[in-house]
């Protein structure tokens, strides 16, 4: 068939039927890569857990199906926490990550009994000790300081990142009060996201190792060695391609790096975390919009504006992000014509995608732009009070709105006019 098509149902119907903008997301391509992680799950005699990192798509019904797969769940908010319980996953698969959990959030955290607080810094420790009535499992975050092979706004490990402790004696310190007061399971570590290749990471590996010996020269066991998230996806032909053989590579070459220098250093760490977000769902989603206007300016400059716009698809403002983009009807099509997506937003830095390549197109057609299914609908706002657009899920032959879109209500509900207004 020449129309863009998710399992049995091409994007045509689905725009139609629930109109654009639209976020489509493919259960089946989730699972698949949820599976091509699993087989990673024991290595040699470490026990690999992975914990999806939520905040690339959050959806009671993504976290179920996830759930299901047997994966645990990285959250950064007791918003995110509500959700994955909601869900029916048990507490003791959450890992609450983030630099500043906030009191309440804290004593939220502590009443569902969550399995794993990752500590970002000191002050955040004393929040959790002053209302901890049993002891927590502790995971704390250091700073490997590396540079890893990213865009700057998602690196994480730089000497001067604002995310987790220092390898230093203060922070050893830190590790022994944590180690009498409560459950000391191990150190996180996050470099950044968007990564190709096992590069970073194995550096990251170099620089931690001896941290770790420091800890356990303390006295100090150390059981969980968390290695974060950040793998890269293909969003254009230009980027490598990341298929499911790549990522069980990929995570292979990272274990028997780890399982060697820890043999070689006489470590013993029973269980290695990893908390895959972007490369289990991102290419898994995908946004359809209806083009509204096609605005050329000669031979020099095409803008086919659509329905949606940064507040849906805020990543090319955020990080000048470059996406695949295709007409829905006539997919199969050369592309050729260079065009800019731009949504309704009031400002000119509303763009989806820059300079792509795209079959003929006309108003009123359907197109679609890939591989949106992380930090897209996750980082929607409501921008010009634009309405966030359902996402619908897809399995096989089913089909079915997973998060509503929103309503003008939605909009007005949270305003109050004072009364001395
Ligand atoms: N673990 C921690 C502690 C993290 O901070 C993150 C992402 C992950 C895991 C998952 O990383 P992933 O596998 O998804 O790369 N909004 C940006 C990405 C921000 C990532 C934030 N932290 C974007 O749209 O590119």
């Amino acid at each position: 068939m020449n129309k863009y098509s998710i399992g049995k149902f091409n994007l045509d119907c689905l725009a139609q039927e629930y109109g654009t903008p639209l976020y489509v997301m493919n259960g089946n391509a989730i699972i698949k890569r949820a599976n091509a992680f699993n087989k990673a799950k024991q290595w040699q005699n470490l026990k690999v857990i992975f914990a999806y990192a939520n905040k690339a798509f959050c959806s009671l019904a993504t976290t179920k199906l996830l759930n299901k797969q047997g994966f645990y769940f990285d959250v950064v908010s007791s918003g995110e926490i509500a959700v994955i319980l909601e869900a029916g996953v048990e507490p003791s698969k959450i890992i609450f990550h983030g630099n500043n959990k906030t009191e309440q959030e804290i004593k939220y955290a502590l009443e569902k009994k969550i399995g794993y607080f990752v500590v970002d810094n000191y002050s955040e420790y004393a929040r959790i000790n002053k209302f901890a009535k049993i002891k927590q499992n502790i995971i704390v975050r250091i700073n490997p300081c590396i540079r890893a092979e990213t865009h700057s706004a998602v690196q994480t490990a730089n000497w001067d990142s604002k995310f987790g402790f220092t390898m230093s004696q203060e922070t050893l310190d830190v590790i022994s009060e944590i180690a009498k007061n409560n459950n000391f399971e191990g150190i996180h570590i996050h470099i950044g996201s968007q990564i190709f290749g096992v590069k970073s990471y194995l550096e990251a590996i170099d620089k931690i190792i001896p941290f770790i010996k420091q800890i356990i020269n303390e006295g100090i066991n150390i059981n969980i060695l968390d290695l974060g998230g950040g793998f890269g996806i293909r969003y254009t032909e230009n980027d490598p391609n990341i298929d499911d053989e790549t990522i069980s590579n990929n995570l292979s070459k990272i274990l028997e790096y780890l399982n060697k220098s820890l043999t070689k250093e006489k470590i013993k760490v029973k269980t290695v975390i990893f908390e895959p977000g972007r490369s289990l769902v991102a290419n898994a989603g995908c946004t359809v919009y209806k083009v509204g206007d096609i605005k050329k300016y000669g031979d020099k400059k095409t803008y086919i504006v659509v329905d949606g716009g940064m507040y849906e698809s805020p990543r090319f403002a955020l990080y000048g992000s470059k996406y695949t983009v295709s007409a829905v009807n006539n997919y199969s099509d050369k592309k050729t014509n260079k065009v800019t997506i731009v949504g309704k937003c009031c400002e000119s830095g509303d763009i989806i995608a820059e300079d792509v390549m795209i079959q003929n197109v006309e108003i009123g057609d359907y197109i679609v732009v890939e591989s949106t299914g992380a930090y897209n609908f996750s980082m929607a706002s409501n921008y010009n009070n634009n309405l966030v657009q359902p996402v619908v899920l897809v399995i096989d032959d089913k089909k079915e709105i997973i998060v509503k879109g929103q309503n003008i209500n939605d909009l007005i509900s949270r305003n109050v006019v004072p009364e001395w207004l």
